[in-house]
Order: structure tokens, then C-alpha cells, then sequence
């Protein structure tokens, strides 16, 4: 018999999650879901069409007129927010800057997790966010928690947002980081923390090769029952 293998992995922000999260999905020919897009584009509409954060019916309207997909090519994955490619735009300071906020809410959290499960049902794949080994998946074969410096982790976000052209200052970035570290681990609704069962990779004098091979030896023993 078979089953379909699912890999979590969950971490702070800039901690090489979807780094990592791509290469095992392209080593293993896995479907990869990147959550935090999803709250990113949610973060989006929000900020486009002014949604008052707390106003609570207004939030569930939104919710209800918010379709993401996700379109997958040469496993650079992209994310439509109701049919339109907004994989850049959710990247932008303004966005990073409102997500931690808009992914506290209970109505936003519910609904995504749902949509996580039911986008990771019967498949083999590899999803990295927060919450995926406590509360999307927590029967997940393989969770995997990333960490790194902090000041790591913004030296390599300033040098990406630098590389794509977006000006912000390390000093920012930092600021950015440490923000949501702080919001994403002390907010009420599933915050973000390491499932007693994850395997723990600190990264920060890792390379890429480095981690993955990390990975694929833990992986290793369950490859075989999917
Ligand atoms: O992984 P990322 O930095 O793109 O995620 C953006 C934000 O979304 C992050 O600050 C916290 C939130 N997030 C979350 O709350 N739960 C997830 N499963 C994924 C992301």
C-alpha cells in the first residue's frame, strides 16, 4: 500500500524555507505550497481595496471574494490572486510590512488552513509556513524546523530585495524581520513554533547544498511507502 508523503516545514521569516522547500520538491518531483504567498496575496487585496482589519464582516466578505491558485512551472511557482500574477508584488516592503497583521486574524487563518488541507490531501508534497507541522499537517511523516541569526537571515533578504531592484535598507529589512518574528510567535491564533516532533536546522553557517542534504537523509527512510 501507499501513501502519500507530506513535508513540513515551518521557521521564522527569511530562514531559507522556500529555498529549501523547492529543492526537495524538484529532487523528489513533490507539488510544493508556499503559505506565506497565500497570506501575502490575502495582505494585497486587503491593502488595495482598504479592508478595516477590524471590522469583522468586512474581513469575511473579503475572504469570500479572495480565489488564490497556484500555477507551477519549472517548479518556480506562482501565485494568482483572483486570476492575476501577483508572485512579485507580494514581495514588496508594503505587503511584508501588513502580513504578520493579517495573518493573526482567525477568519484569514481558518480559511487558509483549510484551503492548505485541502490543497495537500492525498498528494505528496512539501509546504512551508508557520503553522504547517503544529496545525495544517500535524500528522506530517516529516517536519522540519529552520533557523538561523537574525541578522543572517536580513543580510541574505537585503541582498534578494536589493538584486530585484526594491531599495530598502538593511537597517529596515532587520527592523522587518525582528517585527514578525515578534508578531508571528506571540499572535493568539497558531503562532509559530517548533512541533515537538520537528527536526531542528539552523542554517546559518549552512549552504544550500548543505541543507538539502540534510533533508533528503531524513526523508530518506519514508521515500519508500510513497
Ligand atoms: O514565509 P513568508 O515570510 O512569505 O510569510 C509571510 C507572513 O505570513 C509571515 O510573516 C507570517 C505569515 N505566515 C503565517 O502566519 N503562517 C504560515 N503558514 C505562513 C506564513
Amino acid at each position: 500500500m501507499t501513501n502519500n508523503l507530506v513535508i513540513a516545514i515551518d521557521g521564522y521569516s527569511s530562514c531559507g524555507k522556500s529555498t529549501l522547500a523547492k529543492g526537495l520538491a524538484r529532487k523528489l518531483h513533490f507539488i510544493y505550497i508556499d503559505t506565506g504567498a497565500m497570506y501575502r496575496a490575502v495582505t494585497l487585496y486587503f491593502l488595495r481595496n482598504n479592508i478595516d482589519l477590524a471590522d469583522e464582516e468586512m474581513v469575511a466578505g473579503a475572504l469570500r471574494n479572495i480565489h488564490l491558485n497556484f500555477h507551477s512551472r519549472d517548479y518556480q511557482t506562482h501565485i494568482l490572486l483572483n486570476g492575476e500574477d501577483v508572485s512579485e508584488e507580494i514581495r514588496q516592503m508594503q505587503v511584508s510590512q501588513q502580513v504578520s497583521e493579517v495573518s493573526a486574524l482567525k477568519a484569514v487563518r481558518d480559511e487558509m488552513v483549510n484551503q492548505q488541507q485541502r490543497m495537500g490531501k492525498s498528494k505528496n508534497i512539501v509546504m512551508d509556513g508557520r503553522d504547517i507541522g503544529t496545525t495544517v499537517f500535524p500528522d506530517a511523516q516529516v517536519k522540519i524546523f529552520m533557523t538561523a541569526d537574525p541578522k543572517v537571515r536580513a543580510e541574505r533578504r537585503f541582498k534578494e530585495l536589493a538584486a530585484k531592484g526594491q531599495n530598502s535598507t538593511l537597517e529596515e529589512v532587520f527592523e522587518n524581520i525582528a517585527h514578525r518574528d515578534y508578531l508571528d510567535t506571540t499572535r493568539k491564533e497558531s503562532p509559530l513554533s517548533r512541533a515537538h516532533d520537528a527536526i531542528i536546522l539552523d542554517n546559518t553557517e549552512l549552504t544550500e547544498e548543505d541543507q538539502l542534504q540534510f533533508a533528503l537523509e531524513k526523508i530518506e527512510p519514508f521515500l519508500a511507502n510513497c
